[in-house]
């Protein structure tokens, strides 16, 4: 048994199932982690990150990508069948695609493999990552006006997101998402150029409710629900059921036409975590880049995967950590718009979405 990896000895006294697929103490089936691997960035969205800047972790504090692949080995035996990686942004750290993505990609029994990216980079590590066996990313893009984006992300360059996305594309990284946080007085009457634009070239538009974590009082002023936006929308598009959309999120999908005919109909996913909740079919968990499980988004993790690895645990001691943390999962966020409450002490880009 290894000791001081700081998980409340209570969970001691839990009965849970040693034996069963991930199971959290709701009976929620858990079987996609979330891998930061990294807190840093290249960008600096003001829903993400706070303006007065961070400070990042050391490098011997991040899990290494030997690490990483060991705890994905781990959780796949768990019955972990989705891998997503994410940031801060991902591509930001060295060798990402000979080193992690290659390695991953060979597991036996991980059946989506996906990363989350700001896109900056992709020009130059697209076709490395598709060799290295990625099929799937989400990008963040949230306007397509130039200006605008370049103020929401504090300096991006959308020219060359959208150029990356376009090389992706080439490359066969289909169906491509695409991540718009639609944030009040910024970008909230950018969803139809943006609906367009995944219509034209067949991606999958996510539209994503600004989330009160690690930003500052922003969010206050920013919020807006995404019925209201829905409400919108509804004046120039149908509305209707469509095909299931690949990926294990929390999305709800439709298929949006618009009303005038102009453009192919798109399948648009909403992620609406405050005005619908969706934390009652909640399947993930997540690992910081400092190697913290962090059974649910909107709790700080306490078990420090990395500080077992490093005194020396096994599998199966460690499969038995993760266990007995996902049996304290809460059975949903602690944010809401009714409470008004901004979670300051983590950032979104520490976290990973
Ligand atoms: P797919 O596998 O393609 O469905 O990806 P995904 O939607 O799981 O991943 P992505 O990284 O693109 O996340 C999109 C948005 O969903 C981000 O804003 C995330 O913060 C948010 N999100 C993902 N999982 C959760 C969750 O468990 N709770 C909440 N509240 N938000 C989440
Ligand atoms: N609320 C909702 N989504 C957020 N993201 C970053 N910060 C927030 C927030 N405060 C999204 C990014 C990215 C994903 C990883 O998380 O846009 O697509
Ligand atoms: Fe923006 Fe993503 Fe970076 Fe956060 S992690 S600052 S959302 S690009």
């Amino acid at each position: 048994m290894v000791a001081g990896c700081g998980y409340p000895l209570v969970i001691n006294m839990m009965r849970f199932d040693p034996y069963t697929l991930l199971k959290d103490s709701q009976h929620r089936r858990v079987e996609y982690v979330r891998f930061s691997i990294t807190d840093r960035c290249n960008y600096r969205c003001t829903y993400c990150m706070p303006a007065t800047g961070l400070q990042f972790h050391h490098k011997a504090d991040l899990l290494t990508y030997e690490e990483i692949v060991r705890l994905a080995t781990i959780f796949i035996s768990l019955g972990i069948r989705r891998v997503r990686l994410t940031g801060g942004e991902p591509l930001v750290r060295k060798h990402l695609a000979g080193e992690l993505v290659a390695a991953l990609s060979r597991l036996d029994g991980i059946e989506d493999l996906a990363m989350t990216t700001n896109g900056h980079l992709l020009n130059d590590y697209a076709d490395v990552l598709y060799a290295a066996g990625l099929r799937r990313i989400n990008v963040s893009v949230d306007t397509l006006d130039p200006a605008r984006f370049s103020q929401i992300t504090r300096g991006g360059n959308l020219t060359r997101v959208l150029s990356g996305i376009e090389k992706a594309k080439a490359l066969g990284m289909i169906p491509l998402k695409i991540n718009a946080v639609v944030v009040a007085g910024v970008n909230e009457f950018d969803p139809p150029s943006l609906i367009r634009y995944s219509a034209e070239r067949g991606f999958i538009l996510r539209l994503i409710e600004y989330m009160p974590i690690g930003v500052d009082d922003n969010w206050k002023t920013g919020f807006v629900s995404l019925q209201q936006i829905k409400q919108r929308l509804a004046e120039s598009y149908e509305f209707d059921d469509c095909d299931p959309v690949v990926g294990g999120g929390p999305a709800h999908y439709l298929q949006l036409s618009p009303k005038n005919g102009s453009h192919e109909p798109v399948r648009v996913g909403f992620i609406a975590a405050l005005s619908e909740n969706f934390c009652a079919h909640c399947n993930r968990v997540r690992v910081t880049s400092d190697g913290r499980l962090r059974e649910c988004l909107s709790r700080e993790g306490f078990l420090s995967l990395r500080n077992l690895m490093r005194q020396g645990a096994d599998d199966t001691e460690i499969g038995a950590a993760i266990r007995r943390a996902l049996f304290m999962k809460v059975d949903g966020h602690s944010f809401g718009a009714e409470h008004g409450h901004v979670a300051t002490l983590q950032t979104m880009s520490s976290i990973g979405g």
